[in-house]
């Protein structure tokens, strides 16, 4: 039988335990090889295709991801929704470490990350004014609220600044500002090459920090952050496997339409 999953989870190698009755796929694509093998299984009665985004052993920083392959693949085995959680820091002081925030947009400040499949001449213009899709949002939160945590926040914007280092105090007080949430460095391109493969897609955000423009202080490090999304990679792992459980089996989101009327330079996985 051919391995097929319905959704797929972008996440840190915590992760791999999310899945019931797991399998090994090495998948190539037109975009080479995605960060890992993927691995396929269950949660419940869904099935579930995994891809730790900075590989196994965390071999790519943010802005070496091979985000079109590892979206690519997670397509080509079927996969319709995408829940992405990742570690961010918080631009508002009234968000603190522990807080999970579902954003409802994003603003890119990455630079040089390929960031479409349609590169080649026959332009193709994805909507992207409403980037994430609204019904695993709804799941993520109510799922969120449901399995305990204090801190849930239902919208806000995403910045994704290119990284790897982090933001400047004077980005950061830029970025706050502006009334933007959180600041993170993998949400983009993931979510638009999802959108740009009509799949819906969804961003667990979990604020490992209070970001350099928030608070007096050295600003935060590398280690603070792997340390304090580890302490909670349990509940980070409960959280994505009860949302997983909640995404409806037949979404009525306009994700899945993303594409209709667009005539593609190719026919998708
Ligand atoms: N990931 C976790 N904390 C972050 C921060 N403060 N800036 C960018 N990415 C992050």
């Amino acid at each position: 039988m051919v391995t097929r999953a319905d959704i797929g989870v972008l996440g840190g190698s915590g992760f791999y335990s999310l899945l019931d009755d797991a399998e090994e796929i090495q998948l190539s694509t037109p975009y080479g090889p995605p960060s890992d093998v993927v691995t396929v299984g269950r949660i419940g009665s869904r099935s579930v295709a995994f891809i730790p985004r900075h590989g196994r052993d965390h071999r790519f920083p943010p802005h070496r991801i091979p985000y079109r392959a590892n979206l690519w693949a997670l397509r080509s085995l079927g996969v319709r929704q995408v829940l992405a959680p990742s570690a961010v820091g918080s631009l508002k002081l009234a968000y603190g470490p522990g807080a999970i925030v579902v954003p409802d947009q994003i603003v890119d400040r990455t630079s040089g990350r390929p960031q479409t499949y349609y590169d080649d001449p026959g332009a193709v213009h994805v909507s992207f004014a409403d980037p994430y899709c609204p019904s695993g949002r709804a799941a993520a939160v109510a799922t969120a609220r449901s399995t305990g945590w204090d801190d849930v926040v239902d919208g806000g914007t995403l910045v994704v600044i290119e990284g790897p280092r982090f933001s400047s105090r004077a980005e950061s007080q830029w970025f706050a500002a502006n009334g933007w949430s959180i600041v993170g460095m993998t949400g983009y391109p993931e979510s638009v090459l999802a959108r740009e493969l009509a799949l819906c897609y969804t961003s667990l955000s979990l604020v490992t920090d209070h970001d350099a423009g928030v608070e007096a202080g050295q600003g935060v490090t590398h280690d603070e952050v792997l340390e304090f999304f580890a302490r909670n990679v349990t509940r980070m792992r409960t959280l994505v496997a009860e949302t997983v459980k909640a995404l409806p089996a037949d979404p009525t989101c306009p994700c899945g339409s993303a594409l209709d009327g667009i005539k593609l330079p190719f026919e998708l996985p």
